[in-house]
């Protein structure tokens, strides 16, 4: 018996010593210290010694399993340690390679543009609010005094989502919200998002954002109006900009104009820029109608007020010179990164 563990020990141990993964450690292990392993069979077999030995064998046994265990141990524990060093030699990180560059995002023109007119009008003390796209047709047209059958549907025809409900084709129906919600004083700018059904060219798209602006208060005159909206296009397009008021109609204003700035590349005395004009159309604006604040419930002998609507991507391809105005929607970052 003694012998046989004595084999079982040397067998144990050279196997232990020659083996230089750490998984057929773990073989060794079933094979001489599990369930059916050597070891174990000969614990089976202690019923063949006789009583007075049999402590004594028991004892060697233990030994003997003490041993073979001690040893995986303590090669498990190198093997592990020399894998490690491996793998970190393996992974090492060459520090002289370049970095990787990291791709930050960049604002869209569009958005340029509006936090530029949000910085002015904010700074004038307007409030900045929101409406839904998705809209009801009473807002877009019916309460900015376009009812039903007027023509000035037809030049805003837009994409419906039943009879009551479409898509907005303007940011006009924010007034109309503002002022149902709130009692004047109202300052507000509202941008946002629009659609009309129009072909995609140079100057048009299905989807575009336009800029609403309200005032309401008393004692509001077109003086106020002007004085504004200079003070606007000059902190926009610069301190020489020169502002022109041409009679213009909207249902929802009266007297209603358009706004021209002098030609901000020539300075009036017209070029390409301007179709040699001088001249450059940039909104549209006017004094509330009665009828519309009357629908609203403010009182049109008490308060009067003005509003106006400037196309976001217009000010944009303005500012940035840019001529087409799908440049902004196809997403090309060679073009985005420009600005
Ligand atoms: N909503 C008009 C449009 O889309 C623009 C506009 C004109 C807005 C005059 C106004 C305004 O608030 O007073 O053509």
């Amino acid at each position: 018996m003694k012998e046989k563990l004595e084999q079982i020990r040397q067998a144990a141990l050279e196997r232990i010593a020659a083996s230089d993964a750490l998984e057929s450690l773990n073989e060794i292990r079933v094979a001489y210290l599990g369930k059916k392993g050597e070891l174990t069979s000969v614990l089976k077999s202690m019923k063949e010694v006789s009583a007075e030995e049999r402590p004594r064998v028991g004892q060697m046994v233990n030994e003997t399993r003490a041993v073979i265990e001690a040893k995986l141990e303590e090669t498990k524990a190198r093997l592990a340690k020399k894998a490690r060093e491996e793998k970190l030699k393996k992974e090492v990180i060459d520090v002289t390679l370049p970095a990787k560059k990291n791709h930050v995002g960049h604002k869209h023109p569009n958005m340029i543009a509006l936090e530029e007119v949000e910085r002015i009008f904010v700074g004038m003390g307007y409030e900045v609010v929101e409406g839904p796209e998705v809209e009801y047709d009473y807002y877009n047209f019916e309460a900015l005094n376009i009812p039903k059958g007027h023509p000035a549907r037809d030049e805003q025809d837009t994409f419906y989502i039943d009879d009551r409900i479409l898509l907005r084709s303007q940011t006009s129906p924010v007034q109309v919200r503002t002022m149902e919600k709130s009692k004047p004083p109202i300052r507000i700018i509202a941008p946002g998002r629009v659609f009309r059904s129009d072909e995609v060219d140079a100057t048009h798209s299905p989807s575009f954002h336009q800029i609403e602006g309200l005032v309401i208060d008393k004692h509001i005159t077109f003086a106020d109006l002007k004085g504004t909206l200079e003070v606007f296009a000059k902190e926009l397009f610069g301190e020489d900009t020169r502002v022109k008021f041409r009679p213009h109609h909207f249902p929802f204003t009266e007297p209603s104009a358009e706004v021209d700035v002098s030609c901000f590349k020539c300075h009036g005395k017209g070029c390409r820029f301007c179709k040699g004009s001088g001249w450059i159309e940039i909104l549209g604006c006017g004094m509330v109608h009665p009828n519309v604040l009357r629908m609203c419930n403010i009182d049109p002998e008490e308060y009067s007020g003005f509003a106006f609507g400037v196309g976001l991507e217009r000010i944009a391809l303005l500012k940035y010179e840019i001529d087409d105005m799908r440049l902004l929607y196809e997403n090309d970052i060679r073009f985005l990164k420009q600005f």
